[in-house]
């Protein structure tokens, strides 16, 4: 569809989690050539952008969010030249591409990170964050780090410790610091130059520190993350994302091509997530919504208020929403009651996919995969290609794109095992059955791409007289308006809308249903099964 409006708005983001997309030499682990081959399903599902984990060389302390070399391929992953092939073939399908910019941290086998440690005159010492412990030793705070311990390690050859938000491997860069900020903007420069559309953001909250260095009156709080106010959204993160930005301008060539970034902004209120935008508007583009992400629970009232306020608050912006991630619970999985899991599934997907913004679906929630249940992923073997267990790895299985060996993964042994009852459940299975999850997401994908009212269509509040049901329009500049009824009860319903702008007309069109219902539809008694969900065109509304 074409607008005035840049492509990344009201658009639908998928996120490889590149390890376990598809492999293409047999050695368990999914990479660049693997995601290259599976480019046609995702242009046949309907994805508009990708957002890829990263893959540059690591130690895989973090699976690659611990980065030895910023501008280059892990030799695991493929190479630059397999990158520039992907770049081409996604342009020929019309498909953008994000990289995975981790701004917070380095490896700490970085070459930067070991000349800082090779002597406290080194030129690059301050490029991180060091401190010297108290007098009766121990670490100069008692920060914990988001995945436990002390944020503080102790380096033996100068005294000092550095500072680390994740792992003892993630050594903080020193942000303040104007030989980090050109080196890590010339790091934008070499992805953007060589095709990238722009970048997902890692832990961008996380960029400063509190210069007094308090120590935590609540150090064992659950979860550590994040230790507001002291190591996270500090006011200097607005000045580094506003240069990000200019640099992304640097390569703007009109709304068409216009970059990106899209953030891990980790804001826990809807105002921490308005700032994120930048009161100009001129910081993130996309902001993560976890306020949205991180409520698994099947709570209609809750879901309701959230996004009707949301999108008042945002509605100058571009909201960004999803559930699923490489660091959460599938939502298959977190949603599923064990006997809904499907229609609940629909459920998230149309709320999700249907608001006005932009959309993140995590590979494999097409198709309703699971998380690798606890005990699999305990007696998984850990080897080279698995060097560390990881409770996220439960939401980081292979793909599962046919009935082959590992699901068409890999023809060697993946790196991490699919849940052992995967069975049937897999892309071309879906593909071939026109009322598979696979196909409802395909059909959402199209409503939100090609629809007036539900492409960039306002946010237009609603409410239902029963309080299992979620109900908001979407109205297009020219009046036409699109409803979206989500029932989050396990009794069926018959439901009135109310709310609805003066003029539109008793009945509705059926756009798309969960399960299938009968068109026209009366909007004062619109039939919903357990967790249905109807996508209603109002009639009337234009006259
Ligand atoms: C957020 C990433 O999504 C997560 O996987 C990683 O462990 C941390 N940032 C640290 O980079
Ligand atoms: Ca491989």
């Amino acid at each position: 569809m074409t607008s005035a409006a840049p492509w990344w708005q009201d658009t639908v983001i998928y996120q490889v989690y590149l390890r376990s997309f598809q492999d293409s030499n047999g050695d368990g682990i999914g990479d660049l050539p693997g995601l290259a081959s599976r480019l046609d399903d995702l242009r046949d599902l309907g994805v508009q952008a990708i957002w890829i984990t990263p893959f540059f060389p690591s130690p895989n302390a973090d699976f690659g969010y611990d980065v030895s070399d910023y501008c280059d391929v892990a030799p695991e992953y493929g190479t630059l030249a397999d990158w520039d092939a992907l770049v081409r073939q996604a342009r020929q399908r019309g498909m953008r591409l994000l990289v995975d910019f981790v701004l917070n941290h380095t490896s700490d086998q970085h070459p930067w990170f070991r000349e800082a440690c090779s002597s406290p005159q080194h030129p690059r010492r301050d490029w991180y964050v060091w401190r010297d412990g108290p007098p009766d030793g121990g670490p100069p705070t008692n920060w914990r780090s988001v995945f436990g311990g002390p944020a503080w390690t102790h380096e033996p050859r100068s005294g000092q410790w550095y500072y680390h938000a994740f792992l003892p491997q993630q050594p903080d860069l020193n942000w303040h610091h104007p030989g980090v900020r050109a080196a890590m903007a010339d790091v934008a420069r070499f992805w953007l130059r060589r095709g990238a559309s722009g970048f997902r953001l890692d832990a961008t909250a996380f960029l400063f520190e509190d210069p007094a260095w308090p120590d935590d009156p609540d150090p064992d709080r659950q979860p550590p993350w994040p230790l507001q106010p002291f190591n996270s959204n500090r006011p200097e993160n607005h000045g580094v994302l506003r240069e990000l930005r200019a640099v992304l301008a640097e390569f703007n060539a009109g709304f068409d091509d216009e970059r990106v970034l899209l953030g891990e902004s980790c804001t826990d209120t809807l105002a921490e997530l308005r700032a994120a935008y930048g009161e100009q508007g001129d910081e993130i583009q996309l902001p993560m919504n976890f306020v949205y992400a991180r409520h698994w629970q099947r709570d209609a009232p809750f879901f309701q208020r959230l996004i009707d306020d949301t999108q008042a608050l945002l509605h100058d912006r571009t909201p960004v929403s999803f559930f699923s991630n490489h660091d959460h619970w599938r939502q298959w999985s977190a949603f599923g009651d064990g006997v809904h899991n499907d229609a609940i599934a629909r459920l998230t997907a149309a709320m999700t996919l249907l608001q006005r913004g932009t959309a993140l679906v995590y590979y494999g929630e097409e198709i309703g995969m699971a998380d690798l249940p606890e005990a699999e992923l305990a007696a998984a073997p850990l080897g080279l290609s698995r060097p560390r267990a990881d409770p996220r790895d439960r939401a980081r299985t292979p793909m599962q794109w046919d009935a082959g060996p590992h699901a068409g993964f890999s023809l060697g042994t993946p790196w991490l095992p699919l849940p052992r009852t995967w069975g049937d459940r897999h892309v071309a299975a879906q593909r071939a059955d026109p009322h598979s999850l696979w196909h409802w997401y395909r059909a959402l994908i199209a409503l939100k791409r090609d629809d007036p009212a539900l492409h960039a269509g306002a946010h237009w509040p609603l409410h239902a007289d029963q309080s299992s049901v979620l109900v908001f329009g979407r109205r297009s500049a020219d009046g036409t308006l699109a409803l979206v009824l989500l029932n989050w009860g396990e009794q069926a319903c018959e439901v009135a809308v109310r709310g609805l702008p003066a003029g539109t007309g008793p009945t509705a069109e059926v756009l798309l249903a969960s399960p299938p219902i009968a068109a026209p539809q009366r909007l004062d008694r619109v039939p919903l099964a357990p967790y249905g969900v109807a996508v209603l065109r109002p009639q009337g509304v234009n006259a």
